[in-house]
């Protein structure tokens, strides 16, 4: 990784990625707007998620549930008193900061599940002031849920849903019953989740307003270990940092999955499972392997309904941070959902004929922006040679899949070159280019990610065929514009420029 994330943040406004929402109004904290190369790469992060995590899955259904929820759903859940972090106040500038952040910046220590009257210790023992010099006044505890009035009248509080997990266990029964689904199985969602957070900050990274990709996945409780799928992932390779090895200041360790749990370093198979096909979903789509790791909350860190939970890690240029977490979140949830609205969330257990309630053993729970932070670091690469940023994402996710160019601005080339993107862009996101040399729309280009550059030239008017140039080789090779859509699939697929076509010397 090259970059912080500030130039991360500087190259995503300047390419048209990710914009501070509302800049000519100053912004407004934790708070971005996607731009036309952004919103590109983002839906094609949540397409391939749900293609991998749900459409391909039979034991996965998916919803769309509303984002303004019943508030009697966050009561049940413990968010309307639990959902909460400390602030600390700047007594002269009455600024507020999230103290955990605040002493782990000025400390370098970890403050982890440290609680209220600890923290306020520590502010102490060590005079820290405020980012301003100033001092501060004693810790509060701060709810994060936004709220809002439902309908024309005053006091009719309901909120915005700080995470998508919850419709999952409300609409449990119709989802089973309509998906037809048995345990072990679950339900995916993905949209928007708004937390009022104390300090947003690190670009993407902690936000106000973000999208989660989230999934309860529900297993019998007599059989909360047996995971069938557990062969697929056993040569699976991790970096795992267990709460004993952060106890003891030891360094993370890798395992593969069957080692860990025969080690009972991971105790239950489901979370080795779903830690492992998550990082593999990361990897098959271009992020570099040994920038994951991951890391068991300490006792004290967990969350109000959580018995034991992982996160998938990143090493972000800021430290090793969560970007996916998975919790156990045991029946908590489906328990309260019953209790609080009295309907009977049970299901019928066909081998022992008895009603049973749920687990769920994994909530895999992964932020969109963050994974979209890490597809970007992984392929941010600033070539020397081209003197050029050349950013590898991997095809799938590349905003546009192919640019194509009339060599000069003169017909027929600049007619052709139109007509090609008219059926290419049938399938794939292609773009016409004509402004600059070629050498300049190759540059653009390769910063932008495009796999794939197509350049109409006179020679290829006479014989049909056009140039197409690999971003990451630079090779070019000379293409029948014949079935162009089916070459440009089979390069999508993995296919080499030499095995579609002929190689020519770089124009
Ligand atoms: N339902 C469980 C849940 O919401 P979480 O650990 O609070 O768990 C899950 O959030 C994921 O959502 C995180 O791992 C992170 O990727 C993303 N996330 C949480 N808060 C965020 C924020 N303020 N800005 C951006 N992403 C966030």
């Amino acid at each position: 990784m090259s970059i912080s994330i500030e130039e991360m943040a500087t190259f995503c406004k300047r390419k048209g990625f990710v914009y501070q929402s509302a800049e000519v109004y100053g912004g407004i904290a934790g708070f971005f707007d996607f731009g036309p190369l952004g919103v590109e790469l983002k839906n094609n992060i949540k397409q391939q998620w749900w293609k991998t995590f749900v459409q391909q899955r039979p034991d996965i259904a998916g919803i769309d549930g509303s984002i303004v929820t019943h508030p009697a759903v966050w009561k049940a859940s413990g968010h309307v008193d639990n959902f909460e972090d400390v602030l600390v106040e700047d007594t002269k500038t009455k600024e507020r900061y999230r103290a955990d952040i605040l002493i782990e910046d000025a400390l370098k220590i970890s403050t982890s599940g440290m609680k209220k009257e600890e923290l306020w210790e520590l502010i102490q023992k060590h005079k820290l002031k405020s980012p301003n010099g100033n001092s501060l006044l004693e810790p509060k505890q701060f709810n994060l849920m936004f709220s809002t009035n439902v309908g024309p009248v005053d006091g009719s509080i309901s909120y915005l849903r700080p995470e998508t997990a919850q419709l999952m266990f409300a609409d449990f029964k119709l989802v089973m019953e309509n998906a037809r689904l048995k345990l072990p199985c679950g339900i995916a969602q993905v949209g928007k989740a708004f937390r009022n957070e104390i300090s947003p900050r690190d670009f993407l990274f902690r936000m106000r307003e973000f999208e989660q990709m989230e999934i309860e996945y529900f297993v019998h409780p007599d059989k909360l270990t047996e995971c069938p799928f557990i062969d697929e992932v056993s040569d699976h390779e991790l970096l795992i940092y267990t709460e004993e090895m952060q106890k003891h200041n030891k360094e993370p360790h890798k395992y593969t999955v069957k080692e860990a749990l025969a080690k009972k370093i991971i105790k239950n198979p489901w979370h080795g499972y779903w830690l492992a096909i998550i990082h593999r979903w990361f990897v098959f789509l271009g992020a570099k392997k040994e920038n994951f790791r991951i890391r068991q909350h300490v006792k004290d860190e967990l969350s109000h309904y959580a018995s034991d939970t992982w996160d998938l890690e990143y090493k972000f240029p800021f430290g090793w941070k969560e970007l996916q977490g998975v919790a156990n979140r045991g029946d908590f949830d489906l328990q309260q959902h019953m209790k609080h609205s009295k309907t009977d969330m049970s299901v019928f257990d066909e081998e022992t004929k008895k009603k049973v309630v749920p687990h769920v053993v994994c909530e895999p729970s992964q932020g969109v922006e963050r994974t979209f932070l890490v597809f970007l670091f992984d392929a941010y690469e600033f070539d020397k040679q081209r003197e050029n940023v050349v950013l590898h994402l991997h095809p799938l996710l590349a905003p546009t899949k192919v640019g194509v160019f009339p060599l000069v601005n003169k017909e027929p080339l600049m007619s052709k070159a139109q007509e090609l993107v008219k059926e290419i862009g049938k399938e794939f996101t292609c773009a016409y280019d004509r402004s600059g040399t070629v050498g300049k729309r190759y540059a653009r280009n390769d910063e932008q990610g495009t796999p794939f550059c197509i350049t109409v030239d006179f020679e290829g008017m006479e014989d049909n065929t056009v140039t197409i140039r690999d971003r990451d080789t630079t090779k070019q090779a000379r293409i029948p514009m014949e079935g162009i859509r089916n070459t440009i699939r089979e390069l999508m697929d993995g296919a080499s420029l030499e095995s579609v076509g002929k190689l020519i010397k770089a124009q």
